[in-house]
């Protein structure tokens, strides 16, 4: 950003000796040696993980049980459900071959904030009340020739009376024993639903369908980085890695199952397992540079000490930390507003990625101020109306912030790429999945993202680097894994 380099110093010099954002510009700059250190960091916590054969690991580098890349040509119809931080999804994917993907039909709910704290009953009864409805939905639809087309849990075509099989995307750290088999981790993204920890997630499905009379069957259970990385290779074969950067952040890639010594009896088998890394949790000090903006927003959250590396930039925490350094900067420095405090601005969390994400799209300074106006609720702050330069200085801040985020995306994806040493001997594309709002949709993100990669590993590897966005990765991926695995889900139900 050295753009705002310059313009910060021209404001500078209008007005004060030293501009104080250069010195949290300063504090929020990853430079090569932090980049190459937290690159290891990252490198270390895997191998921490793949080895911990106590609860210390257990949350972190979870075996998938994914074993089985699709090739691009698996056919059917899929129900998927996806629990993401914010949205609820369930829908019927049609694979069509050729890495073509059809969702046929979908409900998408949006997670109210009671429910995140509320019953687990009524949470998964909720759940199951929209997988009805798409299979209501999905009757007449496919009430002639296509309906014999749903795959069921035996991997049989249907008739009445038989089940439809599922797959569980869940965006969610589980405790994975089995392609089926996963107990409930703490949820983060907010939720705090009541006696959920420990409990079998696809046993709680399976017990509000029962409630509900509903003739379904999970037969997989998935990370949404796996669902991800499934999705992606669908279509690209040969992806590597599959990567979110959303409201949280994580990452899962193929590692050989020799090396995941938590899982056991598998020293000699050189096949691979997908692996979700939970790299969210990572984050010792000693290599991850936490500022004391970091440090205010994790003592605030309601789940301190937790996913230190998720909190410096992921989408649900991005403007919680614009929020905190603006609060800094007006009230030493009077840098904006004239040192006056928008009453909105002093509630935590109150200033949201959405809203620095339209401040960074819009061109002019005056759709900034209308945007700014919009949140504010009002004219003026007591006596004082904001003003253009309050705007370019309010988005300097978003810069700063949003820009070290593309430098962390960087660094996780760039962990992942060192783990498969074999790709970077080879001369093949190192095809990566990123699914994610804030990748998506943040300006300049996915550009930024790209920069960081092309300045760590070099022009020669860079350009064999494909970031593509894997949109519907949950549902997509929920779909091929539960047609990957329907049969052995058929032999446990
Ligand atoms: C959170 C969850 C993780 C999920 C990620 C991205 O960090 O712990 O399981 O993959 O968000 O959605």
């Amino acid at each position: 950003y050295s753009n705002h380099h310059d313009s910060s110093k021209q404001i500078d010099n209008n007005n004060k000796d030293v501009d104080p954002l250069l010195t949290i510009r300063d504090e929020f700059n990853i430079d090569t040696e932090k980049f190459k250190a937290i690159v290891n960091g990252f490198n270390e916590e895997c191998e921490h993980g793949l080895n911990a054969t106590s609860a210390s690991g257990l949350a972190t580098m979870i075996p998938s049980y994914v074993t089985r890349m699709p090739t691009g040509q698996e056919k059917g119809t899929f129900l998927a459900l996806d629990l993401g931080g914010s949205n609820l999804r369930v829908s019927a994917v049609d694979l069509l071959g050729d890495g073509q993907v059809h969702v046929v039909t979908e409900i998408r709910r949006t997670v109210s904030d009671e429910q995140r704290i509320g019953s687990t009953t009524d949470f998964f009864d909720w759940m199951a009340d929209s997988v009805k409805e798409l299979l209501d939905n999905l009757s007449p639809h496919y009430h002639h020739q296509q309906q014999e087309d749903i795959v069921l849990v035996n991997g049989k075509h249907n008739q009445k009376q038989q089940s439809v099989a599922m797959g569980v995307c869940w965006s969610f750290p589980l405790d994975q024993t089995g392609i089926c088999d996963g107990k409930i981790l703490r949820m983060g993204k907010g939720f705090t639903l009541d006696n959920i920890d420990g409990q079998d997630l696809a046993n709680l499905f399976h017990d509000a369908f029962q409630r509900k009379d509903i003739n379904v069957t999970v037969t997989a259970l998935l990370n949404d980085t796996v669902g991800t990385l499934v999705a992606h290779a669908y279509s690209n074969p040969g992806a590597c890695v599959g990567f979110i950067h959303g409201t949280g952040v994580n990452a899962a890639y193929p590692e050989k199952q020799s090396r995941i010594v938590k899982k056991g009896d598998d020293s000699e088998n050189d096949n691979i397992m997908l692996v979700n890394t939970e790299i969210d949790i990572f984050g010792n000090p000693d290599y991850l540079p936490l500022t004391r903006f970091d440090k205010a927003l994790d003592a605030h959250h309601s789940q301190p000490g937790f996913q230190a590396y998720e909190k410096m930039m992921a989408g649900g925490y991005l403007g919680e930390l614009v929020r905190l350094i603006a609060i800094e900067l007006i009230t030493d420095d009077q840098y904006l507003f004239n040192g006056n405090i928008p009453e909105r601005l002093k509630k935590p969390w109150s200033f949201t990625t959405a809203t620095m994400s339209n401040l960074e799209k819009v061109e002019t300074d005056e759709e900034k101020l209308a945007i700014f106006g919009e949140w504010l609720e009002t004219d003026c702050i007591n006596d004082y109306v904001p003003t253009i330069e309050d705007m370019i200085r309010l988005s300097h801040i978003c810069c700063i912030v949003s820009s070290r985020a593309a430098v962390l995306v960087a660094a996780g994806i760039a962990a992942m790429i060192e783990r498969q040493n074999v790709i970077i001997t080879s001369d093949d594309p190192i095809i990566i999945g990123v699914n994610g709002s804030t990748f998506e949709k943040y300006p300049n993100m996915q550009q930024r993202v790209n920069e960081a990669l092309r300045r760590y590993f070099g022009d020669i590897i860079f350009q064999r680097i494909r970031l593509g966005v894997a949109r519907d990765g949950g549902s997509i991926g929920g779909a091929l894994v539960a047609m990957l695995y329907s049969q052995s889900a058929n032999d446990k139900w």
